[in-house]
């Protein structure tokens, strides 16, 4: 028997055919979710642009999920839940683009601060979207990496993130970076700590050096860092690693961030002019 809040209710979506042999789960217990889609990873839906103007590495920071809970009267939870969906959404997206690269900033070290219900209901969200993750991530081939600390998370969120990046850790057609309590200054601090304490003599110490000690080692920089929720700032995302990022800004509200929008961003990426610091090429 269903047990679904009034909320929950409201967003249970309607049964909708994503494949040919899949519908969505539309009455089998208390979850708003989707099924995850499978796909073989060759990009077989058409990307808005060619392949190589696509980034290799998407980074996004998911923003407004409170406040598209709350111009609905919902609870700001309701908002994480269907951010939760975008986010498997866009993993879907991605995938099927052949971008190999997707990271997502879930939970911040500054996310502490919040009242302790949503902190919790955050932690909670994660565990119960994990499971079905990692069996999309294996069918797949998506490996997916925890980008922050573990130290400061509850028993069962540490252990249900070491079981996602350890089943995973062979996976390789796409990697899926999951910054979960992750600070982009407490990544630098933390990473200038260990070079010292495994003793690298400070004429060695160069970006390629520092770059292996952070969370991201061996993940190519961003190239487009998305921020949805109407705000334009990076707020400690990724810090060392965007310094040659092209951002788009968004206001769309993150759980409303979808195909369309992915591909508006595409194309703006798509039309930019990437110089890193030197001149246009004629
Ligand atoms: C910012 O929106 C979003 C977060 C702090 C959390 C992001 C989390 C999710 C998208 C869902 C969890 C994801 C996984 C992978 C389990 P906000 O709450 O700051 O929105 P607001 O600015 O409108 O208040």
């Amino acid at each position: 028997m269903l047990n679904l809040t009034d909320w929950e209710e409201r967003l249970r979506p309607s049964p909708r055919v994503l494949a040919p042999d899949l519908v969505e789960d539309d009455n089998q217990g208390r979850t708003v979710d989707i099924v995850w889609i499978s796909f073989n990873m060759e990009p077989k839906v058409k990307a808005p642009v060619p392949s190589n103007h696509l980034p290799e590495h998407v980074a996004i920071i998911m923003d407004g999920n409170g406040r598209w809970a709350e111009t609905r009267g919902l609870p700001r939870l309701a908002g994480h839940k269907q951010g939760a969906t975008a986010a498997q959404h866009m993993v879907e997206v991605c995938a099927e683009y052949g971008i190999p690269y997707l990271t997502l900033y879930a939970f911040s070290t500054e996310n502490w601060n919040r009242p302790q219900d949503e902190v919790n209901g955050l932690f909670q969200l994660l565990e119960e979207r994990l499971d079905k993750g990692i069996s999309f991530a294996q069918k797949n081939g998506v490996r997916i990496r925890h980008l922050g600390r573990l130290d400061g998370l509850s028993p069962r969120v540490q252990a249900g993130i070491r079981r996602a990046t350890e089943l995973t850790q062979n996976n390789s057609k796409m990697t899926l970076g999951l910054a979960f309590n992750y600070g982009g200054r407490d990544e630098i601090v933390e990473a200038t700590r260990r070079v010292v304490l495994n003793g690298i003599p400070a004429q060695d110490i160069d970006e390629t050096v520092i770059s292996r000690y952070l969370y991201t080692a061996g993940i190519p920089d961003p190239d487009l860092i998305i921020r949805t929720g109407n705000e334009t700032r990076l707020s400690n995302f990724l810090t060392w690693q965007a310094a040659y990022a092209e951002i788009y800004f968004t206001p769309v509200m993150w759980p409303d961030f979808d195909r369309k929008e992915v591909d508006k961003a595409l194309i703006a990426y798509g039309q930019r002019q990437r110089r890193f610091g030197s001149l246009a090429q004629e």
